[in-house]
């Protein structure tokens, strides 16, 4: 190949790649294979080994790339990097808008339009694009002069080197943040607890320690994202509102959340936030509030900013998820399989919303590595349902007043001794019959999502066990009347009650039967999958790992937990008492085979009936409802105010329903089956 064809080509290759990388990294839609991808990008590296002063800045290949480097180097921004005005309360925010209308001169009942994104907990950056192409980047700093951190910016695939379009500005500075996704972060802190490496403490820790890297192969290695919402300067584009400008940088090929709404007046912001608040857990990415924002670039004009932050945003923040407070003690607890966790007593403190007294440190190895002793002020971060958990050690340098702590030797209930097995962290009582196992069994048997006995409680559970009326999960099938008004608390009146809701249990499913037994591994999901594979525990009990892995979900390790169970005469003696008390085993609801088997919808917009409702419908045939439109999505389900995932599903030639056609779909379904 001449130089002319071959220059020619690493063009084309250049644009159909960074194409493919935009489909498959920012629309999350690819079109072409991975192996097809590997042909291209080998294409362009070949032709740029030939013919070396082809490479362009923006070429796909220099994503990673350089030798490391010895320090950051200094950028100063050309407009500070501001900050945000905090506010915790609905009330604060409406204040926030009575001042913008007083700045804007607008009647106190007038409607102001905002637009209210996400705000998330990552690390904000700048990206310096001339003519297209991507030249600079650097982290915000002290707001004024921030680090170069260009190489380390390329290797984010959300991170367009080249503007996609053809009008292009001569200068254009995005603003975004970098974040970590919370799965990855697991991810990323379990490999490095393997690599013997200290973990980060959270998600924003982990994409500001992966940013900062002065290899840039480790940043590479790391998957950080990016979510494009500000400007800094500009040359031949503007914008005359905040969503215009969105909406632009989405078309050049950045991710915007999608969860930005137009709201139109304050109250509308107060819905938002409500409805974001909801969602926070169950999204990917940690957020720690919302950023509201007027929307009329004029008027942001008008109102201008404060020293550090802007007169026309606000940040209306979530509670936080972490909290300080101090060590009181250290407990062991143990669980419904010997577990021994040791768990941190702390002075209460309000953590996301929920008051909290207990933080789990987990194990051994993370109290040794975190060097948590009774007395330190500690930090404690609570992520979603999960129990909270000590995070680290705030004051390492005043400490010398509490222990190391150590595990003890014996159970700290029933005095029996403690094993470690190799390759496992945790320590273990041996004594199935210790007080402390049996009642966690008992609560879990219990629990609402296994065999749901109401009336039941942790003091009731602690009370049967001590007096040895209930060993075992059979016994409280045996339970009398005599024996419960003895009890604490307890009078003829609530005796009835829990006499009857343990005969309520009884009528119950498989799924939830093989849930309460706590087998290992078989949690609400596998014992779901457990019931639908085999029609009783009996049939279970009889299965060989090779018929267990024969289900399609159950992996080797299952397998061998579900066998070991059933091999102990003990767990099978349980089994056969249980047959005997009478339960009424219905049979498994079955979703599978339904008419919408394998179809998957994504709801937006604001619909008539709820998600939840909407979900279970969709669940109901079999169906699956999921939070992002893709190449996989069948239907997308639009209702009012549906914005950027309709925007995609047309992009994608996805079909698209209203909620009236839906639910006639869903009838249509529910008739067919
Ligand atoms: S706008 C002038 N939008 O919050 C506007 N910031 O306290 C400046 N942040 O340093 C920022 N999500 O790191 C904006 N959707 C969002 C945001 C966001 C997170 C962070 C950003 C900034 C801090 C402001």
């Amino acid at each position: 190949m001449n130089r002319r064809d071959a220059e020619k080509r690493a063009r084309e290759l250049r644009r159909e790649i960074q194409h493919h990388d935009h489909l498959y990294h920012v629309l999350d839609a690819p079109e072409i294979s991975d192996a097809q991808y590997d042909r291209l990008f080998r294409e362009l590296r070949e032709i740029e080994e030939v013919h070396p002063d082809l490479v362009t800045p923006d070429s796909p290949t220099q994503r990673v790339g350089g030798a490391p480097q010895t320090e950051f180097g200094a950028v100063r921004h050309s407009i500070p990097m501001l900050s945000l005005d905090n506010a915790f309360s609905v009330e604060e925010v409406r204040e926030f808008d009575a001042r913008v209308k007083r700045g804007l001169a607008l009647a106190e009942d007038a409607a102001v339009d905002y637009v209210a994104e996400p705000k998330i907990d990552g690390l904000a950056i700048e990206l310096v694009y001339e003519k297209g192409v991507f030249v600079r980047g650097s982290t915000r700093g002290d707001g004024t002069t921030g680090e170069d951190v260009t190489p380390n910016l390329r290797t984010v695939k959300t991170i367009p080197l080249r503007l996609r379009g053809d009008e292009l500005p001569a200068l254009l500075e995005v603003r975004g943040e970098v974040y970590f996704e919370k799965a990855k972060f697991a991810d990323l802190n379990r490999a490095q607890e393997e690599a013997g490496k200290a973990p980060f403490a959270n998600p924003r820790n982990a994409a500001a320690g992966s940013l900062r890297q002065l290899d840039v192969h480790v940043t590479a290695s790391r998957p950080l994202r990016f979510f494009a919402y500000a400007i800094g300067s500009a040359e031949g584009i503007a914008f005359e509102r905040h969503r215009e400008m969105l909406d632009r940088f989405s078309a050049f090929g950045f991710h915007v959340n999608p969860l930005a709404r137009d709201c139109h007046g304050i109250e509308n912001v107060v819905v938002a936030y409500r409805n974001l608040h909801e969602k926070r857990e169950s999204l990917p990415y940690e957020i720690d509030g919302m950023v509201i924002k007027v929307d009329r670039v004029d008027q942001q004009r008008r109102l201008g900013m404060k020293s550090r932050s802007p007169r026309w945003a606000l940040a209306f923040k979530f509670e936080p998820i972490e909290a300080t407070t101090v060590v009181d003690d250290i407990l062991v607890q143990v669980g419904r399989a010997g577990v021994l966790t040791p768990v941190a007593a702390i002075e209460p403190v309000r953590v996301g919303g929920v008051e909290v007294s207990r933080a789990t440190l987990h194990n051994q190895d993370e109290v040794t590595r975190k060097d948590v002793r009774i007395g330190d002020t500690v930090l404690v971060h609570r992520a979603g349902d999960v129990i909270p958990e000590v995070e680290k050690v705030v004051d390492p340098d005043r400490r010398g007043r509490g222990e190391r702590f150590c595990m003890p030797e014996k159970c700290p209930v029933c005095g029996s001794g403690i094993v470690k097995i190799e390759d496992e962290v945790a320590h273990r009582c041996v004594n199935a019959a210790c007080p402390a196992q049996v009642k966690e069994r008992i609560r879990h048997f219990a629990s609402k999502r296994a065999m749901d006995v109401e009336h039941l409680g942790d003091k009731t559970v602690e009370q049967l066990v001590e007096r040895g009326f209930v060993k075992d999960v059979a016994d409280l099938y045996a339970l009398r009347k005599e024996q419960l008004v003895e009890l604490e608390l307890f009078g003829e009146k609530s005796a009835d009650n829990l006499l009857a809701a343990i005969e309520k249990s009884k009528k119950t499913t498989l799924s939830r039967l093989l849930h309460g037994l706590g087998i290992r591994h078989v949690g609400e999901v596998t014992a779901k999958v457990l019931a639908r594979a085999f029609p009783t525990v009996a049939a279970i009990e009889a299965a060989s790992v090779d018929d267990l892995q024969r289900v399609r979900e159950v992996g080797p390790e299952l397998a061998a937990a579900i066998r070991q169970f059933f091999d102990e005469p003990l767990n099978r003696e349980l089994v056969r008492r249980l047959e005997k008390v009478g339960l009424e085993i219905a049979p498994e609801e079955r979703p599978a085979g339904g008419a919408l088997e394998g179809k998957t919808f994504v709801f937006t917009g604001t619909l008539a009936m709820k998600r939840e409702d909407a979900k279970a419908l969709v669940e109901s045939q079999g169906g699956h409802a999921s939070g992002s439109v893709s190449a996989k999505t069948e239907y997308v389900v639009a209702g009012e105010d549906a914005g950027s995932k309709l925007d995609k599903a047309k992009k994608l030639g996805v079909k698209i329903l209203t909620e009236a056609e839906f639910l006639e779909l869903v009838k249509k379904a529910e008739a067919s089956s």
